[in-house]
């Protein structure tokens, strides 16, 4: 099976490595892709987010299985594009996307299908604001309306704060969505879909915020661990049943389908699950470690999801042990990162790119906010953490950042779903 892959982070880094352990893909190619793809697929300097151009190389590869991994194309409609020139595409059409690109799309879906989700309000101009942020808090949860990759929330007891951000938001041009604030700790669950079968994998957890202890702003994922030992047996299933399949069935029935990787990103409270976002793709950071544990051919697996037969391929296999990825930043991020600084030690076992590129020496670089996601894997959490941390100190990115707290609290027992 020849299979390419769109986009260029850590996310397709570890979809390629993990395409690469199944037997019966016989050719990788991805595009963009990283300085890190290179090793183990075909990179082809191609715009992820342009349709045509993304067809033409589906053609000209002569692929068999096309994977989209990151949100913007697929809003855009490149698995549209893909699948009317007959391509087997994973990843949903742009009217299915709209669970994440939409978020008036994803709370009328999840109110039709009976989801539990925060009560939300989207403002559309500085006169609405302040009476909107009486009507909620503290805390008060602003998010930019539309794709943000994760930059565009903050969380906060101080309303001046929230007050700031969704002005900012607004100055913009971006129209504000005002949430409650759901309590509990926060899953990632990732389930293959083909429309109508929803097949779970690991559930996980992301750390978004910058520094250690949750300490700063938001960002696109600093570090993720997998799978969760505070997370009550059953709740993957009742997650399914409750969220994730509700939701599938209620596309479905609107005529827009879901097909691809449909994310949950879920408070485990005391009422049980409740959806913070919908997400229409893998998650990054955390398909860095979800993927490191999986055993079932990943290849097949994403053909079966892109093809409507996921109910004969049957649930997924996995390792024993835990997996975490830790974020390697380059300085300023979430700020403007800096870029152009030589990488050392990114090219063992273990270490995926993000946001990296070749210099005009071949030298591997800095080229993104995200530059590489370092994956440890172990008998249990405390030994994937610390291969984790050791393949980071080898690495060597001037001014660069990572949290050194990655699945730390769960580790030190410290999570607790409330009561
Ligand atoms: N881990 C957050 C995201 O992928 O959106």
């Amino acid at each position: 099976m020849r299979v390419l892959v769109i986009g260029s982070g850590g996310r397709e880094h570890a979809l390629l490595v993990g395409l690469s352990a199944d037997p019966q893909v016989s050719e990788l190619h991805v595009a963009p892709g990283n300085a890190g793809t290179a090793a183990v697929a075909t990179n082809h300097p191609v715009d992820a987010s342009n349709a045509d151009a993304v067809v033409a190389l589906a053609r000209h590869v002569a692929a068999d299985l096309v994977v989209i991994g990151p949100e913007v194309p697929l809003v855009l409609g490149v698995a549209d594009a893909l699948r009317a020139a007959g391509f087997a595409t994973f990843g949903p059409s742009a009217a299915a996307a709209r669970i994440e690109g939409s978020k008036a799309f994803a709370k009328d879906v999840m109110a039709a299908a009976g989801v539990r989700t925060a009560h939300s309000e989207v403002v559309d101009t500085p006169a609405r604001l302040d009476a909107a942020l009486d009507r909620f808090g503290p805390t008060w949860v602003v998010k930019d309306d539309g794709l943000a990759a994760g930059k565009g929330v903050v969380v906060t007891p101080d309303r001046d704060a929230a007050r700031a951000h969704a002005a900012d938001l607004l100055e913009g041009g971006h129209p504000v969505l005002l949430e409650s604030f759901l309590d509990g700790p926060e899953v990632s669950l990732f389930c293959l879909v083909d429309g109508t079968t929803v097949v779970p994998l690991l559930p996980a957890q992301d750390h978004k915020r910058v520094g250690d202890g949750d300490r700063g702003p938001n960002t696109g994922g600093m570090g993720a661990y997998t799978p969760l030992p505070w997370l009550p047996d059953g709740m993957v299933a009742r997650i399914v049943d409750e969220v994730v399949s509700p939701v599938v069935a209620e596309m479905s029935s609107r005529a827009t389908p879901f097909t691809g990787l449909l994310y949950a990103g879920l408070a485990i409270g005391a009422h049980g699950p409740a959806v913070v976002e919908f997400n229409c793709r893998f998650g990054d950071p955390e398909t860095q470690a979800v993927l490191a544990l999986l055993e079932s051919p990943l290849g097949l697996a994403l053909h079966a999801a892109a093809t409507g037969t996921l109910a004969d391929f049957g649930p997924l296999s996995w390792r024993a042990g835990a997996a975490v990825t830790v974020v390697v930043a380059a300085e300023n991020y979430p700020g403007t990162p800096r870029t152009g600084d030589v990488i050392t030690g990114a090219d063992t076992p273990g270490i995926l790119h993000a946001g990296t590129a070749l210099n005009a020496e071949g030298a591997v670089v800095s080229a993104g906010g995200r530059v590489l996601s370092v994956v440890g894997v172990g008998a249990d959490l405390a030994a994937a953490r610390a291969q984790a941390y050791d393949r980071i100190a080898a690495v060597k990115l001037p001014g660069s950042h990572h949290r050194s707290d990655i699945g730390l609290a769960a580790l030190e027992g410290r999570i607790t779903i409330p009561s």
